[in-house]
């Protein structure tokens, strides 16, 4: 494992970091979520989803929340799946910190949710650099979803990754 890229649960204390990113318009392009202009906004967010997030962490590099990942199971017959998303801190970017983070997550979530066979990614055509991490980490491409979602007024083609579980219990 590498020691400077680690994964640590969110807490309170960590609103100022998490507004450097929640803030930045260049992060929240690609995200369903609009750029937070207002700390208080924040922490709503951060009570009422983040600390209750099934499976959210903080990347921490050097020991400091520049980012966050989240894996997304869902539930009754799809409890097979879960959806991965990850965030970072725009000064971070081409650092191989999201690519370290994702294959930190990978090598823990299989073992955590005991029914999880398939952890899934979905990226915006355009997003060049969130496919390469995807690839990079050992995800496959499933296919391109067209016209599948409407993103802040655009309809948008998405990518569908893949990553199968290497520890099946069959
Ligand atoms: C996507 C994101 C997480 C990538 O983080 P990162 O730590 O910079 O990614 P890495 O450094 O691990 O990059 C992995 C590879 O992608 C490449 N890459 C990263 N950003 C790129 C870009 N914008 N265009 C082209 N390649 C890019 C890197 O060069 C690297 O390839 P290399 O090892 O061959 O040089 C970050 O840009 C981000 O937070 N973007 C906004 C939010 C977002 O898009 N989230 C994902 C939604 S699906």
């Amino acid at each position: 494992m590498d020691p400077e890229v680690t994964l640590r649960r969110f807490h309170l204390a960590d609103l100022d970091d998490f507004y450097v990113w929640a803030s930045d318009d260049q992060v929240s392009a690609w995200c369903r979520w609009d750029t937070y202009t207002s700390k208080e906004d924040l922490l709503n967010y951060m009570n009422s989803d983040v600390l209750l997030h099934p499976w959210m962490r903080a990347i921490c590099y050097h020991g400091h929340p520049v980012g966050a990942i989240s894996v997304t199971p869902f539930t009754g017959a799809d409890s097979c799946r879960a959806e991965l998303g990850y965030v970072l801190a725009s000064q971070y970017w081409g650092k191989g910190i999201a690519t370290k983070a994702v294959k930190l997550v990978l090598g823990k979530v299989f073992r955590e949710f005991e029914e999880l066979e398939r952890v899934e990614a979905l990226v915006d055509v355009e997003n060049v650099g969130s496919q390469k991490v995807l690839e990079k980490s050992g995800f496959s491409k499933d296919g391109v979803l067209r016209r599948y979602w409407i993103h802040k007024g655009k309809v948008k083609d998405m990518v569908l990754y893949s990553f199968i579980n290497p520890y099946p219990l069959e």
